[in-house]
């Protein structure tokens, strides 16, 4: 897996690294006349990089370049504290400045498997094909301190396998049903990063980093990106064990 390694003091800075990589290529994409395909994460971690996006960088993404979809969704309505959806709405999407057209949002409201099926289909009609599967230029993963990643849990590591490009996950605690890119959908874009921070991840991250027999139970151990761009936004918290 050849990765790149980035780290930082603090939440924010990392935070605001990688809305420097997002601007950045999004900036590109549009002086060259495309969009940029991006998937985003959910849970406790980017919560500061959208505000930070919301509060700082209104005037400086090409937004109308930027298209934003998901890599996974809790099962529940729009409005639930636990949809991820719900959470970037208040932290960016409510935002004027983001165009409507630009938001593709999996309906955690709907029947799972519909939506799994409708969401797979969505993505091969709204992005561009390579190695037989839809591609995004950047997607945006967290870590769970089990060491899954999107919603692809340690007990159900056949969803990196899969042929699909969208499936339905298990949460393994509560059976919560999760709508999520598959492993080789995510290994397909152009470009992985990873954004972690606090201590609590920091013993499965130097596990996975350092190749160790048992990252090989985790989800985020499998993560890397076909054309060869995977990177690690990592807190200094994160990292000690590095
Ligand atoms: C989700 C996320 C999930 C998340 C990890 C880390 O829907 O919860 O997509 O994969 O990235 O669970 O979550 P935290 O950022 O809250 O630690």
């Amino acid at each position: 897996m050849n990765h790149e390694i980035h780290i930082y003091e603090n939440a924010e800075e990392v935070s605001r690294s990688v809305a420097e990589l997002i601007k950045n290529k999004a900036v590109t994409a549009a002086t060259e006349g495309k969009h940029l395909n991006l998937a985003i994460s959910g849970g406790n971690t980017p919560k500061m990089l959208f505000s930070l996006m919301a509060e700082e960088y209104s005037k400086l993404i090409p937004w109308k370049t930027l298209r934003i979809f998901w890599v996974d969704e809790r099962c529940v309505e729009p409005t639930d504290a636990e949809s991820n959806f719900g959470m970037t709405y208040d932290t960016l999407l409510r935002q004027p400045f983001i165009p409507a057209e630009n938001v593709f949002r999996m309906k955690g409201e709907d029947i799972p498997e519909n939506e799994a099926i409708r969401y797979q289909k969505l993505l091969w009609e709204e992005l561009p094909v390579k190695n037989s599967f839809p591609v995004f230029d950047l997607i945006l993963l967290g870590m769970g301190d089990d060491g899954h990643t999107a919603s692809i849990f340690p007990d159900n590591l056949a969803l990196l396998e899969s042929e699909n490009v969208v499936e339905v996950g298990v949460l393994p605690l509560t059976k919560q049903k999760r709508i999520t890119l598959t492993g080789k959908t995510i290994n397909n874009a152009e470009q992985v990063v990873f954004l972690i921070t606090g201590a609590n991840k920091a013993e499965i991250i130097k596990q996975i980093i350092h190749k160790e027999d048992i990252a090989g139970k985790y989800p985020a151990y499998y993560i890397h990106s076909v054309s060869g761009k995977l990177d690690f936004y990592l807190d200094k918290a994160a990292s000690t064990q590095l």
